[in-house]
């Protein structure tokens, strides 16, 4: 018999439900907030009223794409961690209606985790143990995973994560948020002719509030000259901060390469999907022999297959949760 989860994702502006059967994923749907952008960047009221609206239309979907019934599943994952609050509770709330309804175990999910387990939803798997640099909205990672269940951090940021670096960045050149996308594809135009310094941060840890200081300055001085300085450069400005935020994240990866001698890397989380780190890591492996695994776009910005996924992990081994789960904003 098939081992079938039904897996919610809510922990920040992306509504997700996606079905998966013993570790395949059937279905996987994401309901993108719009309405954010309205606002320069995520409202989390907004947000929380958003998930009531969308969470049983997504979760209908995702049983109609997988073409099962919610009495085929076996057992309901949700995201308790880390991630807005009120957004959280809506998915928490929500599982544990169904696992008293349908008299379903729960399986509680950190979200970075899940990050880093979108690496096993296609073939080719990474084998442990191995590095992974999760980078999203809200973190800054670097990982050395040992089993699916046994991950250890050992790099992480001490202001601003990645992808709040292209946000910010990007609110000040003018861009829509979120503004990471857009700046992967105005960079594509243009060429990395402005250089930012690259912050001097010990260990394997990150910062990147520096840089957004450092565009700010040289934007201010820039623009005393010739006010049209931002329209007239966005693209070669896009390809300037996107080479320093992917350069900053690529020295400590291959710092923790040779600190601990594993060759074995993965990427996750939502700034993943830029397309600059992508092809950075694609260099590693022609030139230093990594061994590179990046998941598709779309298990890469925040969806439900991946805490499915990890979810799929913790049900072998029996690791299940009960109506006493709280969503936490923190880890
Ligand atoms: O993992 P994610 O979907 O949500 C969180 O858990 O935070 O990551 C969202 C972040 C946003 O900051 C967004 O600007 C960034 O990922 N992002 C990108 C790209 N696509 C999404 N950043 C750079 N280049 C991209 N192509
Ligand atoms: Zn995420």
């Amino acid at each position: 018999m098939s081992i079938n989860i039904l897996a919610i994702e809510s922990s920040c502006d992306d509504t997700s439900a996606a079905i998966i059967s013993d570790g395949k994923v059937l279905s996987n749907v994401v309901s993108s907030q719009d309405k954010h952008a309205l606002w320069g960047g995520v409202v989390p009221e907004v947000a929380s009223r958003e998930h009531l609206r969308l969470i049983m239309p997504v979760v209908r979907k995702a049983l109609d794409d997988a073409q099962i019934s919610l009495r085929e599943v076996n057992a309901v994952a949700i995201t308790r961690a880390p991630g807005l609050l009120g957004s959280l509770h809506v998915g928490v709330s929500f599982a544990k209606s169904v696992s008293l309804a349908m008299e379903l175990p729960i399986i509680d999910v950190n979200h970075m985790d899940a990050h880093i387990m979108a690496n096993f939803i296609d073939d080719p798997k990474p084998s442990f143990p191995f590095l992974c640099l999760t980078v999203s909205g809200g973190h800054t990672q670097i990982s050395i995973v040992r089993d699916y269940l046994n991950i250890e951090i050992i790099g992480s940021t001490i202001d601003d994560a990645a992808g709040e670096a292209f946000d910010k960045t990007g609110k000040i050149l003018g861009l829509d948020y979120p503004s990471g996308p857009i700046m992967d594809r105005m960079a594509q135009q243009g060429q990395a002719i402005f250089t930012f310094t690259e912050p001097n941060i010990p260990n394997l840890d990150f910062s990147f509030s520096g840089l957004k200081t450092a565009i700010l300055y040289f934007l201010k001085k820039e623009m005393d000259k010739n006010p049209q300085f931002i329209q007239q450069n966005i693209h070669d400005l896009c390809a300037s901060v996107q080479q320093r935020i992917v350069s900053i994240l690529m020295n400590k990866l291959s710092k923790a390469v040779d600190q601990y001698d594993i060759r074995e890397v993965a990427l996750a989380g939502g700034v993943a999907a830029n397309s600059a780190l992508r092809k950075a890591m694609a260099d590693k492996r022609d030139t230093d022999g990594w061994n590179i695994f990046i998941p598709k776009i779309s298990y890469c910005t925040d969806n439900a297959a991946m805490i499915g996924q990890q979810a799929y992990f913790k049900y072998r081994s029996g690791l299940f949760a009960d109506q006493h789960i709280q969503a936490s904003a923190k880890v």
